[in-house]
């Protein structure tokens, strides 16, 4: 097999950190933690979670960041050199297949759901937010789902801008744009927290996110948080790796990791914080909204509080940010592999992958209206099908493949050389970690998750 250098190296030390924690934050931690932890009892579950992102989620982040950087390639190019580099059997390069490929069909619902948040976003300039009571926040996000035209408009919006950015290249788009985009979002972030101790119940929404009641701790909180973890963390999707592989060698790849994890995690709780003093603050609304917390319940918030309109922009177009930075690293990989494997150009191979996550995402924007109640596989319809293949399978797989892959078969000597600058303390911790706990306990995910098929499948005959 032929080898291709991958020569583009991040201009600046931190920009991996830049560009992975953009990679992190994203719909995850602005629309889905908030509310996967108002479901799952507040305090108990944030605990929980941060237990997972340490013991098992910076262990795997480490591992694929390693694995990117030691080859210098896309993810699939950087799998199989590791392996040939070890002796390994060629099997084993499934996890830079599947990890691509879990990238591209991720890519293709992320951008119509980050979509919704441009609407929501023209929205709020508009002032449409302005009184809304319950019903009319429910109409607007209905009508929004059920109108196919303006969804496929957003979504390719959506699709566009990320593919504008990798056409640039790895430094003068990846890099440049993840430069600006990150330091505006975490200032919006920090502007809206302010607005939150200002116009919100910032008390309620602190008891709320950080109450501890120890009978909540439960074992499919666990799972629900360790799944989340790794969906944050944009783990076993082939992006970290990606990013590793432009890392500089000079720097600590364990620390770098620790880095990223936390700001992801701060984003999290930030964004918590947030959005649920707003929340409280607002009569006849419950903080337990699920999904449709971001773009049901919050309108109502700000269009009942003082500045709602500027506010509530502001939100959005950090919610695009994150969402943006983190659409590049799904098609980074795609893109990367197509740009050294085959010589495509960047402009040709982003417009390509781009193409293809646009004409599957059409699924997507299909099953929330025409296409809601065919149900392609048990009881799931398009989106909730692909939705369920790469979140409760293909990522925790990838995960488990990567952890075992890492911690039992690639040569030690390459992983100490990788790991040289972190503490040799540090590096004994991890490899520990990584070996024993993680593989079971993202073993333990994966069953979780396809228990409900499992118990589909034998439970009834
Ligand atoms: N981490 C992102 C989020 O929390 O929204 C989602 C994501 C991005 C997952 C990139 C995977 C990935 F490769």
């Amino acid at each position: 097999m032929k080898r291709f250098k991958q020569h583009a190296i991040w201009g600046h030390r931190g920009t991996f950190i830049l560009a992975a924690t953009g990679s992190a934050v994203g719909l995850g931690n602005i629309w889905k933690f908030p509310y996967v932890t108002g479901e799952n009892g507040g305090g108990a579950f944030v605990l929980m979670y941060l237990v997972c992102v340490a013991i098992i989620g910076i262990p795997i982040m480490i591992a694929e960041i390693l694995v990117g950087r030691r080859a210098r390639a896309n993810p699939i190019t950087s799998v199989q050199t590791v392996s040939r580099d070890s002796g390994l059997l060629r099997g084993w390069n499934v996890i830079g297949w599947m990890g691509v490929i879990a990238a591209f069909l991720i890519l293709s619902y992320y951008t119509v759901i980050a979509g919704w948040t441009l609407e929501y976003f023209t929205l709020a300039l508009d002032n449409r937010f302005a009184g809304l009571d319950g019903e009319a926040s429910g109409n607007i996000f209905d009508e929004l789902l059920a109108n196919r035209s303006q969804l496929v408009q957003w979504q390719t919006a959506f699709i566009s801008m990320t593919a504008l950015i990798l056409m640039f290249g790895v430094n003068k788009g990846l890099e440049a744009a993840v430069r600006v985009m990150m330091p505006v979002l975490f200032l919006l972030l920090l502007l809206l927290l302010a607005y939150a101790i200002y116009a919100g119940d910032f008390a309620a929404g602190l008891r709320f996110l950080f109450s501890f009641h120890p009978e909540d701790l439960s074992v499919r909180g666990a799972l629900i948080a360790l799944g989340h973890a790794f969906f944050t963390l944009s783990l076993g999707m082939a992006a970290i790796m990606a990013y590793g592989a432009y890392m500089p060698s000079t720097s600590a790849i364990g620390k770098t990791a620790v880095t990223v994890a936390l700001l992801d995690t701060t984003v999290a709780l930030v964004a918590g914080l947030a959005i649920f003093p707003l929340v409280f603050a607002t009569p006849d609304i419950t903080p337990s909204e699920g999904p449709g917390l971001m773009f049901v319940t919050l309108p109502i918030a700000f269009g009942a509080m003082p500045w709602g309109n500027v506010f509530g922009s502001a939100f959005f177009a950090l919610v695009i940010l994150a969402a943006w930075s983190s659409t590049i690293s799904l098609l980074e990989p795609a893109v990367a592999y197509l740009t050294e494997r085959f010589r495509f150009h960047r402009i040709s191979a982003s417009l390509l992958i781009a193409l293809g996550a646009w004409l599957l995402g059409l699924g997507t924007v299909f099953s929330f209206n025409v296409w809601v109640d065919k149900k392609i596989l048990w009881d799931l319809n398009f989106f909730g099908l692909i939705d369920f293949l790469t979140t409760n399978v293909m990522l925790p797989l990838g995960g488990l493949l990567t952890a075992i892959y890492v911690g039992w078969r690639v040569k030690r000597e390459l992983i100490e050389h990788e790991l040289k600058l972190d503490s040799t303390r540090f590096i004994r911790i991890w490899y520990w970690l990584l070996r024993y706990i993680s593989p079971l306990a993202v073993l333990a995910v994966l069953l979780g998750g396809l228990y409900p098929v499992l118990k589909n499948f034998f439970g009834e005959s």
